[in-house]
């Protein structure tokens, strides 16, 4: 199987992260997919901001928990340097990105950002948008929480979802098994041809993060990854068109 490229926050070195412009790049630079992250809103709506403040990637301040979807989308998104470039750029709900990727062909992954707060509501919400968009079959769930990932599986049997993790696990493939996931999505220092094999034995997938050199994208290829998740694609596809097992 052909390794798969996914755009963390989108194609984020040319636009600002988790936005519509840094997505629909990624699939003008022919990711396979976006990876993005869903926080709270404070009238419960999933937004698609990385940190559990805006203070980073935008012009406002405080926490997503405390302002409404309108206060979130009147903010600018984007880090202090995109702001001249993009006035007009804002928070996305994830219904803004749902309602674009679901004629594309491109997966989706998205990270449930709740290992900072729990937000409750925010599990049963993304579901439903995602079943709302029929992009189920397209969309895998991961995220640093999980036990938030065991109760989605439990709420919704049919999702795939995917450890996600930074220090090295003993057995992931037992772990994977023990949660229902379907997959794991290790930080790259965490991977061994050894861990691949075995993850595929099990019918698991592996997908890395964050890879952004030529040199690691080919290694990856070379253990037979599922996917990578890159900053750029736009490198990965390069890689990829030229890569010679
Ligand atoms: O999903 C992989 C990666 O996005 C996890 O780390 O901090 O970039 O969300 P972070
Ligand atoms: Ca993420």
């Amino acid at each position: 199987m052909q390794t798969q490229i996914f755009a963390h926050r989108g194609a984020n070195y040319k636009f600002p992260e988790n936005t519509m412009p840094a997505f629909k790049h990624a699939l003008k630079e022919k990711a396979d997919g976006i990876e993005l992250d869903v926080q709270l809103s404070k009238d419960g709506i999933p937004v698609v901001i990385h940190d559990e403040k805006v203070n980073r990637t935008t012009n406002g301040v405080g926490y997503v928990k405390d302002l409404t979807v309108s206060e979130l989308q009147s903010l600018r998104a984007g880090t202090r340097k995109w702001w001249r470039l993009y006035h007009n750029t804002t928070i996305p709900t994830l219904e803004e990105v749902l309602k674009w990727i679901g004629p594309t062909s491109m997966h989706l992954n998205i990270e449930l950002k709740n290992n900072g707060f729990a937000y409750e509501g925010l599990t049963p919400s993304v579901l439903d948008l995602v079943n709302q968009f029929n992009m189920m079959e397209r969309t895998f769930f991961s995220s640093f929480n999980h036990d938030s990932l065991y109760h989605l599986q439990q709420m919704a049997p049919e999702a795939n979802t995917a450890l996600l993790y930074r220090k090295p696990m003993p057995e992931p493939w037992t772990y994977t098994k023990a949660l229902n996931a379907s997959g794991i999505h290790p930080h790259r220092r965490n991977i061994t041809p050894g861990l691949i094999k075995q993850m595929h034995k099990y019918q698991f997938a592996v997908r890395a993060y964050t890879i952004n050199q030529a040199r690691t994208m080919r290694q990856m290829m070379d253990w037979d990854i599922d996917a990578i998740i890159t900053d750029v694609p736009a490198v990965a596809d390069k890689v990829r068109r030229q890569y010679k097992p």
